[in-house]
């Protein structure tokens, strides 16, 4: 039988030092200060009855069912809620104890559905179980119940039902929803027999605040709230642990399984990202992986104007084996190259990019991180040493000061949002800097102490002048920049940014912020406490995507901001595993561990374990690719579970590349936008059907385990190695765990990583090496990794996307909660029952002088081309800026983004376009600028495999 939940302690985990020593029936047991009765009992092994209580939650003292006795005391405290005192006495077990609670369970039960077998937890109830504990077979007033049986049951939600007739009013759920989740969407109203469960104003849950994240339905000890995925499928026969594969904070899950059917996905208390919460796309948006979209048989054609033939995976595989080595016989090595996947785990990318550089012979291997983090990657490497965030998440509990820049956690990535939320209600201080009003600015208990709506692009000009507040206003702390860093690197920059072009009053003209507003705020960054820096898209996805990267860690070097718990530089990562698929030597010029491939006697290492020469040139990123495509000089393309046509800028330069290729590979768990273009096609696996691991934001990496046999035969990394075999290049694993043993041999930052420590640990977080066998969850203590910090001179250079008469208004772009970049997954998930189409955000005042009207067509037209959305009419956005999110791929928001990137990583300007928004009358208007085309493929979607 599974339970709801792992071991319960009752209350809360308490931190202090100081520990207490006291009896509990005779047994001595020590625990720190702070602690509760019912926590002591529970770890000397003694447990007590409960029901309100559990222990990812504040004791709350409502059920009185864990009285217990003090010696010296009178009365019959609460277990839950009576604070443990040195030398304390603790009696847990009497008569009078006992009959207590069985008076207490008997006016439960006679308000509770009797019948057991009804509940979806089929015995599972702790309601049932918690009277059997006390010894309940009778009770006396009948099980009639006059309180809640003749309530409606609300099933508004897709993912859960709330039953009022089982519900003991317990509390649990509103304060799930208030100290887990942040969202205070539950309220009990009411008093006494007549007191019941209700989501915002007596709404439905569906159209209450609910975020659907499931920390209610977790925390219910009956079955009043309950994932109708149970009540569909019955209960599970057995757990696996494995970690979520949507975005990056990496939440672990516990997926219940029944046969090879998922029945739920349970947050993993244990889970260090998470602690068992979860939102509603790993929760519950899981049904993705059996849809009926899933392609399951390989196919192939000769050209893209014919149909597609169903084949057998050895034709498959040699077929796409035989047309690259075609290309590359006759165009030569450069001609064909591959593209790993951030939704893979690190093992299969780590392959893709070995059969790329050993079998392919050349470095032409790019990752979707070229599309959003690749700045990241360029400036905290060039400025502190390595390519990755600098905390832990649990980190921001010990921070004075946030600073939100070019991020929306709650709906990116809400379960650290929650965490963030948390602290901040206990009263950390927060600074958004954000063109919209993100939900952060203003949640319930929350409210930014500042927020900056800069326009989009100016980012640097922001970050520049906080720099110039703290060196002008002497709030810089130079003693840790003499130990730590580069003085004279310091001294130039300093030098650079005191210039009077970086000053607030500058800033103000450029960024659309008060001069006063941005010295207040970075006043509060220098001088608050702990300060640290989250960001996200909105900080790389310019022009000076990279430079800005170099200026928050300027920033924080300058501050002292760096180097120990609740500071630093960190990015939230979209995809589950954008971290590892850099980490693994996905980008042309780097091989695992962020090493450069002309680095002569590491080259060797690899050189050595793969019996190949490697090329030292670096090769082509993703974008070179496509020009090259279109040149004719490279000709064949393999892409490991990335939409290129979808997610990339530009559609039409993108799928014109695409479309000159000879050969391309698209290895997928659904038909998308990039296979229309496709020769090979070759069935992908989801999270759920294979072994490996996945690293998060925090570089934390831990173990994705098989739930269920891949639907189409094979796991991801069984493919590449099948191509890279029939290419010539055989590479022999059995199981995944052997691929890591490859990459900790050759990766000094995972020497100390394999899956016989995850299975142990959990997790770890790299480096995880002799230096920190258990890995390292704060970066940079006591010294950089890069030996002394490097201050870097971060001129603000406005981008060439500029307004005009024709283009007036800026649209960019971001997520929403219940969906998932593309869309690919999600859309094919009940949470498209919150979102179905991507929607225009416009300000009211620049809708108006429009004649645009909320909810009708609006056409929006960039220099690259233009689509068509829905407009919504709202406050959120500044005047001047419109927003939109990518998740359909009807939308074609794509087609309106431009061309430029990056000046160091190529990374695209996504963030910036100028655009006109004009009333339309119909859907439907998408072209590219000069083409009178539409900017998709004209390729069906075929029925084979369906
Ligand atoms: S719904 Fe569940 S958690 Fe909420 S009050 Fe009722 S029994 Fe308690
Ligand atoms: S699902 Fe989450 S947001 Fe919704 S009511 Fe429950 S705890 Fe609150
Ligand atoms: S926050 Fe991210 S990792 Fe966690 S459950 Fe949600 S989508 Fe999955
Ligand atoms: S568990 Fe302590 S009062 Fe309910």
């Amino acid at each position: 039988m599974l339970s709801k939940t792992d071991r319960d302690y009752g209350t809360p985990l308490k931190t202090s030092a100081r520990l207490v020593t006291l009896e509990v029936d005779g047994r001595e047991v020590s625990v720190p200060e702070g602690t509760s009765v019912l926590r002591a009992a529970a770890l000397a092994d003694v447990a007590i009855p409960k029901l309100c209580a559990t222990d990812s939650l504040e004791p709350f003292g409502s059920c009185r069912l864990c009285l217990v006795q003090v010696e010296g005391r009178n009365g019959y405290p609460a277990s839950c809620t009576t604070p443990v005192e040195s030398g304390m006495k603790v009696r847990t077990k009497s008569e009078m104890l006992e009959r207590l609670r069985r008076g207490v369970m008997e006016l439960y039960m006679s308000d509770h559905p009797a019948d057991r077998a009804s509940c979806a937890g089929n015995g599972n109830c702790e309601l049932h179980a918690m009277a059997d504990a006390v010894g309940l077979s009778e009770v006396r007033y009948g099980f009639e119940g006059r309180n809640h049986l003749d309530a409606a049951r609300d099933a508004s939600n897709p993912y859960f039902a709330f039953d009022p007739a089982r519900c003991i009013v317990c509390s649990r759920c509103v304060r799930a929803c208030e100290e887990v989740q942040g969202t205070f969407a539950l309220t009990i109203e009411g008093r006494g027999f007549n007191s019941a469960v209700s989501p915002s104003q007596h709404q439905p849950f569906f159209e209450s605040e609910c975020v659907s994240c499931g920390a209610c339905v977790q925390a219910c000890p009956t079955d009043a709230l309950v994932e109708k995925s149970m009540l569909e499928k019955g209960v599970a026969e057995r757990a696996v642990t494995t970690t979520c594969g949507y975005c990056g904070v990496g939440c672990s899950f516990k997926a219940e399984v029944k046969g090879d059917q998922v029945v739920r996905m349970l947050p993993n208390k244990d889970g260090m990202p998470n602690h068992g919460h979860s939102c509603v796309k790993g929760r519950f948006a899981w049904g993705y992986a059996t849809h009926p979209d899933r392609v399951l048989t390989p196919m192939v054609r000769e050209r893209t104007s014919d149909p597609w033939r169903t084949v057998s995976w050895d034709e498959a595989i040699g077929h796409a084996a035989r047309r690259l080595k075609e290309i590359r016989a006759k165009y030569g090595p450069g001609s064909i190259g591959g593209i790993t996947s951030s939704r893979c785990t690190n093992e299969e990318t780590y392959l893709v990019q070995k059969m790329v550089r050993a079998a392919f012979g050349n470095n032409n291997v790019d990752t979707c991180a070229r599309v959003c983090h690749s700045p990241t990657g360029y400036g905290l490497k060039t400025t502190l040493g390595t390519s990755a965030g600098t905390q832990d998440f649990d980190s921001v509990f010990e921070a004075d000061v946030i600073l939100v820049i070019g991020c929306n956690p709650t709906d990116g990535h809400p379960v650290f949002a929650s965490l963030m939320k948390r602290r901040l209600r206990q009263g950390a201080k927060l600074i958004v800097a954000d063109p919209r009003t993100i939900d952060l600015v203003r949640a319930p208990h929350v409210e930014a102490t500042y927020h900056l709506p800069l326009l989009p692009g100016t980012n640097v000009a922001l970050i520049n002048a906080f720099a110039h507040v703290v060196l002008s206003e002497g709030l810089a702390k130079e003693d840790f920049v003499r130990e730590r860093c580069e003085w004279p690197a310091y001294e130039l920059w300093k030098k650079f940014i005191l210039e009077e072009r970086n000053s607030p009053a500058a800033a103000a003209k450029v960024t659309g912020v008060p001069a006063e507003k941005i010295r207040a705020a970075a006043r509060l960054y220098a001088t608050g406490g702990n300060a640290v820096i989250y960001y996200g898209l909105g900080v790389t996805e310019h022009s000076q995507g990279s430079t800005m990267v170099l200026g928050m860690a300027n920033l924080a070097m300058a501050t002292g901001n760096l180097g120990r718990a609740g500071v630093g530089v960190n990015p939230l990562r979209g995809q589950n595993n954008v971290q590892g698929s850099c980490d693994m030597g996905s980008f042309p010029h780097e091989l695992t561990g962020y090493r450069h491939i002309s680095d002569t006697a590491m080259r060797a290492s690899f050189e050595a374990a793969w019996g190949v020469r490697l090329d030292p040139e670096p090769g082509l990123r993703i974008p070179n690719m496509f020009d090259a495509a279109l040149d004719g000089s490279f000709r064949g393309l393999y892409v490991q579970g990335e939409d290129i046509a979808q997610s990339d800028p530009n559609t039409h330069h993108v799928t014109a590349a695409l479309s000159a290729m000879d050969c391309v590979i698209v290895q997928d768990i659904f038909f998308n936008e990039t296979a229309k273009y496709a020769h090979v096609f070759l069935p992908g696996s989801s999270f759920l059907e294979k072994d490996g691991t996945f690293t998060n934001s925090e570089r934390r990496i831990s173990r994705v385990r098989k739930v269920m046999p891949p639907l189409a035969g094979k796991a991801d990394w069984e493919i590449t190695c099948e191509l890279s075999a029939a290419f010539g290049y055989p590479m022999r694993y059995v199981h995944p765990s052997e691929i890591m043993d490859e990459i900790a041999r050759l990766t000094p930052t995972f020497s100390g990583v394999s899956y016989e420590k995850l299975d142990r640990l959990g997790s770890v977080q790299w480096p995880c090496n002799d230096k920190a066998p258990e890995g390292t969850p704060v970066m940079h203590v006591g010294q950089f990794v890069r030996g002394k910090g490097r201050f870097v001179v971060t001129e603000y250079i406005p981008t060439d996307e500029k307004v005009g008469p024709r283009f007036p208004l800026i649209l960019t772009t971001g997520r929403i909660l219940s969906q998932y970049n593309v869309g690919t997954q999600t859309r094919r998930t009940a949470n498209t029952a919150w979102h179905h189409e991507d929607l225009l955000e416009i300000h009211p005042h620049d809708a108006e002088e429009r004649g645009v009207r909320d909810g009708a067509w609006v056409r929006v037209s960039s220099r690259a081309g233009e689509t068509t959305l829905r407009a919504q009419v709202t406050e959120r956005v500044p005047p001047g800026v419109v927003y939109t999110t990518f998740h359909y791929q009807s939308s074609g928001t794509n087609i309106v983004t431009t061309e430029n990137s990056d000046w160091a990583t190529n990374c695209p300007e996504y963030k910036v376009t100028a655009v006109q928004v004009m009333p339309a009358a119909e859907p439907g208007a998408r072209r590219a600028a000069g083409t009178g085309t539409e900017g998709q493929g004209a390729d069906p979607h075929p029925a084979a495999g369906r």
